[in-house]
């Protein structure tokens, strides 16, 4: 497995498997890499002949006060699990690698960004756009991997190839759930032990969502009023947003209907946590 920090390198290593007629698949993520990650790289496997995983904490995606600096980081563990679940590269490059001092080009997005995380996290997404555009352009990647615990984030990458008539193919992969439903993800690391029991409460509420709905309920409001109920009488959960929405276009539905989106995001504690399900 090629273990490559430049831009450079990692675009001759994808020409060099495009000019032996082999795809590639591009798995983005931030690292401290956990069954989550490994998910999407199985994924990938499946959809391509090879796999980069990359590896990079994008600062251009945490907004004030958020967590950069404290983001969990492990490149040591990162690549040997890189490696067990078969990648063929892992691209880990320093944020002066990605970016110029003098950058002066990203990307915006108008609609999709402005809801539901968007509402707390402004700029979160318009530097998560730029920073896969990036990672697509320097791969030439055939396709690429995203988890659905982050559906609004998949909504807009998708969204953004559609528009920008990306030649890349967007895979969505499964939630993967701890044992006791809470979805996988790296800042489940930030969580008191009190508090890791509370964060169930996510699973919890969407377990409501999903039985009101089989039980015949239509009306989105009176399944997020239950939601917002059962997280409340949680001591350290405090609601940010509970929607529900198209999963294409991230607009509130009047009616509930297969293939809604239902989201929230909960501060547990200090941390954010979100999660969704999406109603069948
Ligand atoms: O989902 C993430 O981990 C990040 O937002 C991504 C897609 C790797 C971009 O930095």
């Amino acid at each position: 497995m090629n273990i490559v920090r430049t831009k450079e390198e990692i675009s001759e290593i994808c020409r060099k498997w495009h000019s032996e007629n082999l795809t590639v698949a591009i798995v983005p993520t931030m690292g401290y890499l956990h069954e989550g990650h490994l998910s999407l790289i199985r994924l990938a496997r499946q959809n391509a002949d090879r796999v980069v995983v990359s590896v990079f904490v994008n600062p251009t995606q945490f907004g004030p006060g958020e967590d950069f600096e404290t983001y969990p980081r492990d490149e040591a563990r990162d690549t040997d699990l890189c490696r067990k679940e078969g990648a063929d590269a892992v691209f880990m490059p320093a944020p002066a690698e990605m970016y110029r001092s003098d950058k002066s080009v990203s990307l915006m997005e108008n609609r999709l960004s402005k809801v539901m995380c968007g509402m707390s996290r402004p700029t979160h997404f318009n530097g998560v756009l730029t920073v896969v555009c990036k990672l697509f352009n320097i791969t030439g990647a055939d396709c690429a991997v995203f988890g659905m615990k982050d559906a609004q984030q998949l909504a807009i990458i998708k969204r953004m190839v559609r528009d920008l008539d990306m030649p890349i193919k967007i895979i969505p992969a499964p939630i993967v759930r701890e044992s006791d439903g809470l979805a996988k993800s790296s800042r489940n690391t930030y969580l008191s032990a009190e508090e890791r029991k509370d964060a169930v409460c996510l699973r919890r509420a969407l377990d409501i969502a999903e039985s009101e709905w089989k039980s015949g309920e239509k009306n989105p409001d009176e399944i997020i009023h239950k939601m917002a109920d059962l997280i409340k009488s949680v001591r350290s959960a405090d609601i940010d947003y509970i929607s529900a929405v198209d999963s294409d276009t991230l607009e509130a539905v009047k009616e509930l209907r297969p293939g809604t989106l239902v989201a929230l995001a909960v501060k547990i504690g200090t941390t954010r946590l979100i999660d969704n399900t999406v109603l069948s």
